[in-house]
């Protein structure tokens, strides 16, 4: 069986492909065979003839993985707003089968898949009503939350994490991104695992150079060997309940 886990973010563009990349880049550089999900994009880049999900060719660059973009990303759009709009500008109507399928063959081929969100948990994904929260909950996926270090994430991060235990998601831990080392951001961790009860799992600094649609990606690799306890990832996944056929 597959084991996965749904990286949800408190926002757009707080990190969560920045975390799925220095996951799957853990993962296989220890010899597990792990695969990345982005189940919807929106603000794809046009290259040539093809809309390259830049969240998809990040994950495969800083983990050495080659894999076709179809097979890992459920759909690619080129509008950069919510996917349902995003949608409905390009003329598309997302269906949940195809994205529940894609995942499903992700399982059937891979030990671990990492399943990135869009955006929050309140985002409508492929429609005004299906929201990233009624995906992960499709999935059957626990989350690791994604936040910010600095001012507002209390707020942010304790929103998500209680209104994600609300819709029944079982969240297993956050992972903070952009440490600068200020007391504030030191304080706003303690903070959180104390109004959450929720663990921080890893604090990931923030780097030079990183650039995610530019496929920059500095010292990401090392700091992800730095910061993040293999063991305890592992045996977060597998807890999981798992999917797929093996
Ligand atoms: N740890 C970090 N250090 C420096 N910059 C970062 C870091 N994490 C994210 N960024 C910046 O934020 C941008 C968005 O990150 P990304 O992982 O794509 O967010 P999300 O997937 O949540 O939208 C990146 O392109 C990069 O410029
Ligand atoms: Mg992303």
């Amino acid at each position: 069986m597959a084991k996965g886990i749904f990286i949800v973010g408190t926002d757009t563009d707080v990190g969560k492909t920045v975390v799925t990349a220095g996951l799957v880049y853990l993962l296989r550089k220890n010899g597990y065979h792990a695969a990345s999900f982005k189940a919807v994009q929106s603000g794809g880049i046009q290259w040539e003839e093809k809309l390259v999900s830049s969240d998809a060719r990040f994950v495969k660059e800083v983990s050495q993985w080659e894999e076709v973009q179809e097979n890992i990303c459920g759909y690619c759009l080129k509008t950069p707003v919510s996917p349902h709009l995003a949608a409905r500008l390009e003329g598309l109507k997302l269906e949940k089968s195809v994205i529940l399928e894609k995942y499903q063959a992700l399982c059937n081929q891979y030990d671990y898949v990492i399943v990135e969100g869009s955006g929050g948990l309140i985002v409508p994904l492929i429609n005004p009503n299906y929201m990233v929260h009624h995906l992960v909950k499709d999935l059957d996926l626990p989350v690791v939350v994604v936040a910010r270090t600095g001012v507002g994430t209390i707020n942010h991060t304790v929103l998500t994490v209680k209104y994600g235990q609300h819709m029944g998601l079982e969240v297993k831990g956050i992972i903070m991104n952009g440490y600068t080392g200020k007391i504030a951001e030191k304080d706003n961790m303690q903070v959180i695992q104390d109004l959450t009860g929720v663990p921080v799992i890893g604090v990931i600094n923030r780097l030079q150079g990183i650039d995610v649609e530019k496929g920059a990606f500095g010292n990401l690799r090392e700091e992800f060997e730095r910061k993040i306890d293999m063991k305890v990832f592992l045996k977060m996944m597998k807890e999981t309940k798992g999917c797929g056929r093996k």
